[in-house]
This record gives structure tokens, sequence and C-alpha cells, in this order.
């Protein structure tokens, strides 16, 4: 074991020294960074001379080799490769490989951690990774609009607006945030933000807010609060962008609750103690809800209650819980 991995560790000391002078870079995420969400991976190949093909080895698992000999993809893309990752929770090691007629020419190496646990704080030993930096944006400017203008930011043409070259692919989802859609990203992205450029004013509810008065109405006016929202939590369960899930959550509701109430699907819910088969909590039909499927917002409210178990319509007990979909 030791020893296949002394030889793995000579292997790539070998391949850094006799290839060391050419150009290749991982450029995000950088070496010795962590990122939240697993987004790109951005490799610039250098032009001296180009790459006709490129590998990428995240965690021991090894793509092909990717054809870069097209004629159009060079002149669209010069020497980048832009590419959607697939991170391992906790720490990656990306090796890419560059090639020039079939002999590998360079090798480009990056030790991340992916860090996509809410409940878990970053590690220590890693720095937060962040693009928009001048230094980052720099190679991309001959291609990219990476100075907009107000006019720039003011258009709605989703092809010309100047975040779309690089971020369309995130609201390419069924269900897209009202701002988002309508490319309103400087609504909560401050453009003049330092050295980032683009941090969200706020990370949270305060935010939220702003436009959705009627929560904080309701959230003012409720006796019981969801954990979550007392701690001004909307990004745990909510994306600002675009999901496949209605109501911008970021899994389907079953899925959301029991990751934070484990002990609530271990057990018999609902009619526990009283003999016969456990409560369903999804696969069947809401009665209470033309056609939807049941689930843990089908009985609790996601926000707040008039309860402390958080019952759906304000209600407050048990028994006026169960009204609503039985003996109607
Ligand atoms: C040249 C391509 C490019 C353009 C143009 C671009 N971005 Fe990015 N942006 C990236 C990349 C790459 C990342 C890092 C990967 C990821 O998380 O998607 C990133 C990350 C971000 C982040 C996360 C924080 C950070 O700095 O890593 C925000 C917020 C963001 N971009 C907002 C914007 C907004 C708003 C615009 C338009 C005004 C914009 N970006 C234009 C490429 C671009
Ligand atoms: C030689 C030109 C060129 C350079 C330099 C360049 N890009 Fe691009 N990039 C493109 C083109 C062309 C597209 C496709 C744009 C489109 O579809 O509108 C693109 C698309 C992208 C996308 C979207 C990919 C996808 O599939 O959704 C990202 C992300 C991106 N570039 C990031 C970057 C970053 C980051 C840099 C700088 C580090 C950069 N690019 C530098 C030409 C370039
Ligand atoms: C309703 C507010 C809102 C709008 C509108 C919005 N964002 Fe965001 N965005 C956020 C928040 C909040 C974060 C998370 C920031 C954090 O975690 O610190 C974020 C994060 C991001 C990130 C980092 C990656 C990720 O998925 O978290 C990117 C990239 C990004 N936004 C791009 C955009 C672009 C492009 C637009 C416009 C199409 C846009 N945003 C519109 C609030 C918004
Ligand atoms: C600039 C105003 C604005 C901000 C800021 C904003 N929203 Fe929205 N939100 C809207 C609009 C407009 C809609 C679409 C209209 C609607 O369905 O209510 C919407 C829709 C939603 C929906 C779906 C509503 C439904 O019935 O399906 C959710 C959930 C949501 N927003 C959550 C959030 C969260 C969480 C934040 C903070 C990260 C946020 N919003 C920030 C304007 C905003
Ligand atoms: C624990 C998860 C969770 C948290 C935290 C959360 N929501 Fe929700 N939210 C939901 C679910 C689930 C729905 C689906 C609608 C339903 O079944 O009630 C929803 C629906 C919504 C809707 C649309 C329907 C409605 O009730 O008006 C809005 C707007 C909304 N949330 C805003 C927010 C805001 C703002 C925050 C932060 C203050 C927030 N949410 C925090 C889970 C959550
Ligand atoms: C990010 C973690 C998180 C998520 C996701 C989450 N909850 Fe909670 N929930 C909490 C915390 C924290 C509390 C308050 C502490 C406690 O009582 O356990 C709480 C309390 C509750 C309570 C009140 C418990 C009591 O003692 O009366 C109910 C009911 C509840 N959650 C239901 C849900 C439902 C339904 C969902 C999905 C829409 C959900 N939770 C998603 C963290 C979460
Ligand atoms: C059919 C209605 C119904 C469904 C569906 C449902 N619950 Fe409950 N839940 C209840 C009732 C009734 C109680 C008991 C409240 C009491 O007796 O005070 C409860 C209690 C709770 C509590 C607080 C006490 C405890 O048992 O820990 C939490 C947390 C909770 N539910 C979470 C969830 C989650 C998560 C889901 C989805 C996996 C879910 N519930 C689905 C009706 C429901
Ligand atoms: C949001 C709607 C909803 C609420 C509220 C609700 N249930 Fe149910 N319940 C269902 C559905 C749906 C089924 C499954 C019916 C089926 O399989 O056809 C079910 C099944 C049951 C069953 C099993 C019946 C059988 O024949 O399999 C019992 C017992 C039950 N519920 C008791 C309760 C009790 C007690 C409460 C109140 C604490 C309650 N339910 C609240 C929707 C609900």
């Amino acid at each position: 074991m030791r020893l296949t991995k002394i030889i793995t560790i000579c292997t790539l000391l070998l391949l850094v020294s006799q290839v060391g002078a050419h150009a290749l870079e991982i450029l995000y995420p950088a070496d010795g960074s962590y990122v939240s969400k697993s987004k790109y991976l951005v490799i610039k190949g250098g032009t001296d001379p180009f790459l006709d093909g490129m590998s990428i080895e995240i965690n021991g698992v090894k793509s092909d080799v990717i054809d870069l000999t097209n004629e159009a993809y060079r002149q669209s893309f010069g020497d980048m490769l832009v590419v959607e990752p697939t991170f391992d929770p906790g720490q990656n090691t990306i090796i890419v490989e560059g090639f020039l007629r079939g002999e590998r020419m360079a090798v480009a190496r990056a030790e991340i951690y992916f860090h996509d646990r809410y409940d878990e704080s970053p590690p220590t030993d890693y720095r937060r990774e962040q693009f928009h930096l001048p230094e980052r944006e720099a190679p991309c400017a001959t291609c990219h609009n990476m100075s907009p203008s107000q006019a720039d930011l003011a258009t709605r043409d989703p092809r010309k607006y100047p975040c779309s070259s690089c971020h369309a692919r995130m609201l390419a989802k069924k269900h897209v945030h009202g701002p988002a859609g309508v490319y309103d990203c400087t609504y909560c992205h401050d453009v003049e933000s330092r050295p980032y450029k683009y941090q969200a004013r706020s990370g949270d509810a305060l935010l939220c807010l702003e436009c959705h008065d009627d929560k904080a109405e309701d959230f003012k006016t409720s006796k019981f609060m969801h954990g979550p929202i007392e701690a001004g939590m909307c990004l745990v369960c909510h994306d600002a962008h675009a999901t496949d899930q209605p109501s911008q959550l970021v899994m389907p509701a079953y899925e959301l609750c029991s990751g934070c109430h484990e002990n609530v699907v271990k057990e018999p819910h609902v009619t526990r103690g009283s003999g016969g088969k456990p409560h369903p909590l999804k696969g069947v039909v809401n009665p209470a809800e033309n056609g939807e499927e049941l689930s843990c917002a089908s009985c609790h409210d996601p926000h707040t209650g008039q309860s402390a178990a958080l019952f759906r319509w304000g209600v407050k007990s048990r028994f006026s819980l169960c009204a609503k979909c039985h003996d109607k």
C-alpha cells in the first residue's frame, strides 16, 4: 500500500521535472483553496506550443484524453479549457495532463477541498477560493467582458448580459428565481465589492425579505419559528438562482427535511404507538393539495407556525391537523 503510494509520488515528480517548462495551469480552483459549489474547473493550456489534448484526473478517476485539435475550438476558446467537474466531498487531488500528437508535454496539479456541507465548518488549512479578483479575471478579458458598464448591466437581453457568457448554465433549470430570471443579478451582487467583485450584499434573510415582505410580516406575527429561519438561513433550503424543484428548493422537501431531522424518518412518525402501519411521509397523493405528493411540508410549515410543531395552516392541535386530510 505504502509502496504504491511512493511509486505514484515518484512518477509524478518525474513527470513534473520532465515537463515543467510548459505553461499548463489550473487557474480555478487554485492549489490550496476550498470551494463550496462544484461549478467549473478552468484550465489554461499555454500557447507555446498549443496542446492538442488534455486529460483530467480527480482523486484517481481519469477522463479520456479530450481532443482539442479541432480548429473551430482553437478559434473560439484559444488555449482555455473549461469543464464542469464532479468533486468528492473533502479533499480532491486534480491532475491535468497536456498532450501534443500523443506525447505527454505537461502536467499540472492542484490539491483542493470541496466543502459542501453547511453543518460543518470550512477547513482551516485551505483558503476560500473566489474567482472575481483582478488577476484571475485578466486572462479572460480578451474574449469575455470583464469590466461591464452600467449600461451593459442594464440590458435584459440574456445573450448580451455580461454574466451570461460564463454563468448562463446556472439558470438552465426548470424553476428560475424571479430576479435571476430577468438578469437582475446586481440587485443582489455588488459590482463595487472588493477585493472580490460581485459579493452578495448579504448572505441571507435580510436580503430575501427586502422583496418577500409578506414573509417578514408572517415572521413577526407567528408564535413559533423554525430553527433555520430564526438563524436567518434561507439558503439552506432555497437557491437564489434556479433549481429543478418547485419553490426554488435545493432538493425535494422530504430529503431536505430528513437531512436535518434524521430521527423522524428512523422511527414511526405521526401515528407512533398506535399499532398499525406507520404514517406515510412520501410516495402517496396529498388529499389537501390537488395531485401533489405528500411530504413533510404537507403537515409542517417550513417557516413558522402557531404551534411548537409548526403545523400548517396555522393549526394548533394534532386533531385539527388530521381533520385537514381525514374524515372530510
Ligand atoms: C469569464 C467568465 C465569467 C464572467 C463573464 C462572470 N463570471 Fe462570475 N465566475 C466565473 C467563474 C469561473 C467563477 C468560479 C466558479 C463558479 O463558482 O461558478 C465565478 C464565480 C462567481 C461568483 C462566486 C464568488 C466568486 O468570486 O467566486 C459570483 C457571485 C459571480 N461569479 C458573479 C458574477 C456576476 C454577477 C457576473 C456578471 C456581472 C459574472 N460573475 C461574470 C466566471 C465568470
Ligand atoms: C480565446 C477566447 C476565450 C478566453 C481567453 C476565455 N474564454 Fe471562456 N469562453 C469563450 C467562448 C467563445 C465561450 C462560449 C460563450 C458563449 O457560448 O456565449 C466561453 C465560455 C465560457 C464559460 C461557459 C462554459 C459553459 O459551458 O457554460 C465559462 C465558465 C468560461 N468561458 C470561463 C472562462 C474563464 C474563467 C476565462 C479566463 C480564465 C475564459 N473563459 C477565457 C472564449 C474564451
Ligand atoms: C436574490 C438575490 C440574488 C440574485 C438575483 C442573484 N444572486 Fe447569485 N447569489 C446570491 C447569494 C445570496 C449567493 C450566495 C453567496 C454566499 O454564499 O456567500 C449567490 C451566489 C452566486 C454564485 C456563486 C455560486 C453559487 O451558485 O452559489 C454565482 C456564480 C452567482 N451567484 C451568480 C449570479 C448571477 C450570474 C446572477 C444573475 C443571473 C445572480 N447570481 C443573481 C444571490 C443572488
Ligand atoms: C429583488 C427582489 C427579490 C429578492 C431580493 C428575492 N426574491 Fe425571491 N422572488 C422574487 C420574485 C419577483 C419572485 C417570483 C414571483 C413569485 O413567485 O412570488 C420570487 C420567487 C421566490 C420563491 C418562489 C415562490 C413560489 O411561489 O414558487 C422563493 C422560494 C423565493 N423567491 C425565495 C427567495 C429567497 C430565499 C431569497 C433570498 C436569497 C429571495 N427570494 C430574494 C423576488 C425577490
Ligand atoms: C427548512 C427549509 C426552509 C427554509 C430555511 C426556508 N424555506 Fe422557504 N420554503 C420551504 C419549503 C419546503 C417551501 C415550499 C412551500 C410549502 O410547501 O410551504 C418554501 C416556500 C417558500 C416561498 C414560496 C411559498 C410561500 O410560502 O410563500 C417563499 C417566498 C419562501 N419560501 C421564502 C423563504 C425565505 C425568505 C426564507 C428565509 C427567511 C426561507 N424561505 C427559508 C423551505 C424553507
Ligand atoms: C438546516 C437544518 C434544518 C432543516 C433543513 C430543517 N430543519 Fe426543522 N429544525 C431545525 C432546527 C435547528 C430546529 C429547532 C431545534 C429543534 O427543535 O430540533 C428545527 C425544528 C423543527 C420542528 C419543530 C420541532 C419541535 O420540537 O417541535 C419541526 C416540526 C421541523 N423542524 C420540521 C422541519 C421540516 C418539515 C423541514 C423541511 C421543510 C425541516 N424541519 C428542515 C433544523 C432544520
Ligand atoms: C401526516 C402529517 C405529518 C407528516 C407528513 C410529517 N409530520 Fe412531523 N409531525 C406530525 C405530527 C402530528 C407531529 C407531532 C406533534 C406533537 O405531537 O406535538 C409531528 C412532529 C414532528 C417533529 C417534532 C417532534 C419529533 O418527532 O421530533 C419534527 C421535528 C417533525 N415532525 C418533522 C417531520 C419531518 C422531517 C417530516 C418528513 C420526513 C415530517 N415531520 C412529516 C405530522 C406530520
Ligand atoms: C396532509 C394530509 C394528511 C394529514 C394532515 C394527515 N394525514 Fe394521515 N394519511 C394521509 C395520506 C395521504 C395517507 C395514505 C392514504 C392512502 O394510503 O391511501 C394517510 C394515512 C393515514 C393512516 C393509515 C390509514 C391506512 O388505512 O393506511 C393513518 C392511521 C393516519 N393517516 C392517521 C393520521 C393522523 C392521526 C393524523 C393527524 C395527526 C393524520 N393522519 C394527518 C394524509 C394525511
